[in-house]
């Protein structure tokens, strides 16, 4: 019998876009890893270039939010270990890893997508010696265990994920919440997300004065088939509510709105600034740690 209640393989549909999304940010190896992509990237998953373009600084605005906190925790812990739970395509490990070469960087998603990115990866030269990938579904705790023995002795993780808690439900965060703190428990560090600012209430601001946003929701909905509003988190209340029932003390960062991609948007000053006022509200990353650490 499975270990899972539901196959999470149609989530994993939902990764491809976000390669081209990347193309649009300037970020090191998007161009080169699109390129290299384009062979195993199945056309039928892939959004209208016109689309993606309208929607990519709320995207563009959580990579660099994530990342940002990221390297604020690597500055002050030169030696931990960063495991990245659905890392799907994202460059992260690639930019952070050559960055701080002391770091260890663990890239892991489920098994089909893990295998294409690692060949990827080494194919444009973006793998290095302190990155790894490893097959895993991170609702399953004792394979994240297992993982997490290999972090560097003696130093910090951080667990991060992007993109990933808005697909599950109750029991599946609560799972991934009891998983994480274990780990974190043992090594020190924190968990890092970005995820729960694409709440329900955060996502019907973007709907109204972002037409593309709605359009690219509801796409990614009929690809994973499962509905956003069902899953991840209602509203930042009901966030801190649930990290705080799972133990964890919160610190938020904040989404940064100076984005290369509305340098050259065709968009209003109206718009961009409607747009930088929802970001300014809704845009964190959630820093969680265990009480007293
Ligand atoms: C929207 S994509 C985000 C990927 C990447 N983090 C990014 O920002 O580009 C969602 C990712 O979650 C992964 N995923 C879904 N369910 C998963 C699970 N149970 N365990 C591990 N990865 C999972 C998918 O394979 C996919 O790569």
């Amino acid at each position: 019998m499975s270990l899972f209640k539901r196959d999470h393989k149609e989530i994993s549909r939902t990764a491809y876009n976000h390669i081209i999304f990347r193309t649009f940010y300037g970020v090191p190896f998007a161009d080169e890893f699109m390129r290299a992509a384009k062979k195993y990237c199945p056309p039928e998953h892939l959004f209208e270039e016109n689309v993606l373009r309208k929607t990519s600084p709320i995207f563009e605005s959580r990579y660099r939010g994530g990342e940002e906190a990221l390297e604020k925790f690597i500055k002050i812990n030169p030696d931990c270990t960063v495991l990245e739970l659905a890392a799907g395509f994202s460059l992260h490990g690639a930019t952070l890893a050559e960055k701080y070469p002391r770091i260890k960087y663990i890239e892991t998603d489920l098994p089909d997508i893990i295998k294409i990115k690692e060949k990827i990866m080494k194919g444009i030269g973006a793998n290095r010696s302190n990155i790894f990938f490893k097959s895993a579904n991170a609702l399953d705790s004792s394979t994240l265990k297992k993982i997490s023995v290999a972090a560097k002795t003696g130093s910090k993780i951080v667990v991060y994920c992007e993109g990933l808690l808005s697909y599950f439900d109750d029991d599946e965060k609560r799972k991934i919440a009891k998983t994480i703190k274990g780990i974190v428990e043992k090594y020190g560090g924190v968990w890092i997300t970005p995820d729960p600012a694409l709440s329900v209430e955060s996502r019907e601001f973007l709907k109204k004065s972002w037409p593309a946003f709605r359009q690219t929701l509801k796409k990614a909905e009929k690809m994973a088939k499962q509905k956003y509003d069902n899953h991840g988190f209602q509203s930042i209340k009901d966030t801190d509510r649930f990290f705080r029932e799972c133990e964890f003390s919160i610190r938020k960062y904040n989404w940064p709105t100076k984005l290369n991609f509305l340098k050259t948007s065709e968009y209003s000053e109206k718009k961009i600034s409607e747009f930088k006022s929802v970001l300014k509200k809704y845009g964190k990353v959630w820093i969680l740690s265990l009480h007293g650490s």
